[in-house]
Formats: C-alpha cells, sequence, structure tokens
C-alpha cells in the first residue's frame, strides 16, 4: 500500500516507517520538524536498507497534501501530526487547537479534496479523563482535563462526523496510553533533548547524570505504592497495533463490526495498552534492574491535572484487530537504555 505517515520524523512516526516500510509498503513521511530532527532519516535509512521519502511540510498546507496525495496515488493515511505536551497545552492552548485540531481539519479536507479516505489516527488515552472505573474500555465517558486532551478528543468527534456523513470513509482512532522504549536496533527511539515532561525521558537524563534527580510527583495517591500508575506500552506493540488497524481497515471485515463494537460501521476507536498498570517506582526499579544505573529520586507534590492510575482494558483490539502486546516492562526499559547508550556513548 502507498502510505502517508504525517508526524512521520516524530517518535511514534519513526517507529512506524520503518516497520511499515520492512512489511513492504511505500511510505512517504511529512513533518514540519517543529518537534523533531531531520537527521533521524539517516537512522531509518540505516534499518529500513533503504532511501526513506521524506517531505518537510504542515499538514495545514493545503495544497502540498494534495499535491502528496495524488502523486504518491496514496491509499491510506496515518495521522501522527500533533503537538502533545499537556503542560505546553495549559499554558497555550491556542497553539493546540490552532495546530491539532485546525491542522487536521485542513488534511481531512484535503484527504476528501483528493478522494483518499481511509485514516488511522493516533489518539490518546487522555481524553478519558479522570477515570470512572479500571481498566478503561472504549466505552468510557470521554472527559480529557487538559487542551492537549481535549483536541484528540475535538478531533475524534469531526472524525465520527465525517464517517456518518460518508460511507466511503473508513477510519480508526487508537487511543495510545504510554508509549515508552525504542527500537531493538537502539538506532531510534524517544528523544531525551531538552526537559521533555514525560517520565521515560526524564528517568534516561538521570541515568545518563544529565539530571541530578528525578522528581516524582506525589506519593500519597490511592494506589499501590502511592505514586502515579499509568499503562506503559512498548513502542513496537503500539507500532504492531497500527499494522493490525491498517490491516483492518483494508478488509471486509470492517463493515461487519457494527454490532460487536457499536460503532458506526466505518469508523472504530481501540485503546492501545497492555492492560496492566505500572507505578512510578515500579518503573524506576524496572530501569535500574536492566541498567545497572542508580536512578536517584525525591517525592514532590503532584504535578497539576495528573490523574492518581489508569490502565487499558485490550480486549476490543484483541478481538478485532487480532492484536495484543507482547513486551514486558523489563523489554521498555532496556530498549530505552540501549538506545541512549548508543546515542551518548561514554
Ligand atoms: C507518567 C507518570 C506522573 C514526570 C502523558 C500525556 C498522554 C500521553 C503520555 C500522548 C505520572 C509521573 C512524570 C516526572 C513523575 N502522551 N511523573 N515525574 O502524564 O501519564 O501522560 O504522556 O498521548 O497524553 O498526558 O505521562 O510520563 O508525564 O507521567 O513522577 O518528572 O509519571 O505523575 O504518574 P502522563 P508522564
Amino acid at each position: 500500500m502507498n502510505i502517508l505517515l504525517t508526524g512521520g520524523t516524530g517518535y511514534i512516526g519513526s517507529h512506524a516507517a520503518v516497520s511499515l516500510i520492512q512489511e513492504g509498503h511505500n511510505v512517504v513521511l511529512l513533518d514540519n520538524l517543529i518537534n523533531s530532527d531531520e537527521n533521524i532519516l539517516k537512522a531509518l535509512n540505516k534499518i529500513t536498507k533503504s532511501e526513506v521519502s521524506f517531505i518537510h511540510g504542515d499538514i495545514a498546507d493545503q495544497e502540498l497534501i494534495c499535491n502528496i496525495l495524488k502523486s504518491n496515488q496514496i491509499d491510506t493515511v496515518i495521522h501522527f501530526a500533533g503537538l502533545k505536551s499537556v503542560a505546553e497545552s495549559v499554558k497555550n492552548p491556542i497553539r493546540y487547537f490552532k495546530n491539532n485540531v485546525l491542522g487536521t481539519i485542513s488534511l481531512l479536507d484535503s484527504m476528501e479534496k483528493a478522494g483518499v479516505n481511509n485514516l488511522v489516527f493516533s489518539g490518546s488515552a487522555t481524553v478519558y479523563g479522570n477515570p470512572m472505573y479500571l481498566p478503561i474500555d472504549e466505552s468510557h465517558s470521554l472527559d480529557a482535563n487538559n487542551p492537549y486532551g481535549r483536541t484528540k478528543q475535538q478531533i475524534e468527534e469531526i472524525l465520527q462526523s465525517i464517517a456518518s456523513s460518508n460511507p466511503s470513509w473508513k477510519i480508526v482512532t487508537l487511543r495510545y496510553f504510554n508509549p515508552i522504549g525504542a527500537h531493538p536496533s537502539g538506532l531510534i527511539g524517544e528523544n531525551i533533548s531538552g526537559m521533555p515532561n514525560n517520565i521515560m525521558p526524564l528517568i534516561c537524563k538521570v541515568a545518563l547524570k544529565q539530571l541530578d534527580q528525578l522528581n516524582v510527583y506525589g506519593n500519597d495517591y490511592e494506589t499501590k505504592d502511592g505514586t502515579g500508575v499509568r499503562d506503559y506500552i512498548d513502542i513496537m506493540d503500539l507500532i504492531d497495533g497500527h499494522i493490525s488497524a491498517l490491516k483492518f481497515i483494508h478488509s471486509p471485515k470492517i463493515k461487519a463490526m457494527k454490532e460487536l463494537d457499536g460503532d458506526v460501521e466505518n469508523y472504530h476507536t481501540f485503546n492501545l495498552g497492555t492492560g496492566h498498570g505500572y507505578s512510578v517506582l515500579e518503573l524506576i526499579h524496572a530501569f535500574e534492574e536492566v541498567s545497572g544505573m542508580k536512578i536517584s529520586y525525591k517525592f514532590e507534590d503532584r504535578r497539576p491535572g495528573d490523574i492518581a492510575e489508569n490502565y487499558a482494558k485490550i480486549e476490543k483490539a484483541n478481538k478485532i484487530l487480532k492484536w495484543n502486546s507482547k513486551r514486558t516492562l523489563h523489554d521498555m526499559c532496556s530498549t530505552s537504555w540501549k538506545f541512549i547508550s548508543y546515542m551518548n556513548p561514554k
């Protein structure tokens, strides 16, 4: 298949590019590089032993997008492009709604004009807000409690309306829990430069002595050890989920699934997680075990907007996408450690 990856040089987009190319698909990467670096293309070429096709551009540039879709005879778009920092979105909501929501509307309009109606959307478990019950299944209410999460929620609503308006669209939204880990080659992984918000890049910075200590935000939650619990999913399991979603979109099954999952027949949502919750302390200890490094930390007050615990119910993806997560928390920590050791040789 001919596939356009928006946000293709980002953490998730780049790992998707490798797997899709290795599966034999023709892949075009589009990225505006505000959150990633073109240098990753060298690593992608090395892993895939090919010349990855990259276009520097923005999803809001309708002339460019229509051109790419037509000249590459794109069948399906996998839409990763988007700003993704919760903290940043609270400080600058306009930037988030403009980039994520308006940008996606523009992309969808270009797709409609070019007659490309197959889409896999990179969604987020943040749309669930504070869990009413655990594990969280796809019919849990959507109530994002930060602007970033609200952009994801609004995009889902737009996608559902488009699917309902035109049966030629086939759309899958994948709600990611907490992706961590790196490609097994150690050549690509999650960028830890600057001051990341997510916990794994920060643990990596402490391991590399680029940061003295990790702040553990809250040890008074009603959880197994008082620290926040999340459903960490290995990046390669996440990408396998995208490939399963791609196959599902192009299979006759998609129309037969309406009864099973209650979605409209050409729009489906799936959680991608492991179904298990791990605490911050469990993650730190797993990383110490695989790396042999001591991760120094101190307890701080809870981070505003954080929830205590969330983890996914993944039976829907198991059953319909025939997908399951395979890698363990230790696997995720060891590929992260391999990647940062490779990028920062002693
Ligand atoms: C995980 C746990 C923190 C940093 C975010 C986005 C979500 C998704 C994944 C895109 C929490 C604790 C963190 C630190 C800490 N991204 N923590 N010290 O907030 O669960 O989810 O990333 O889709 O949409 O919201 O991830 O890695 O920031 O936090 O103690 O320095 O680690 O309190 O319990 P989060 P996170």
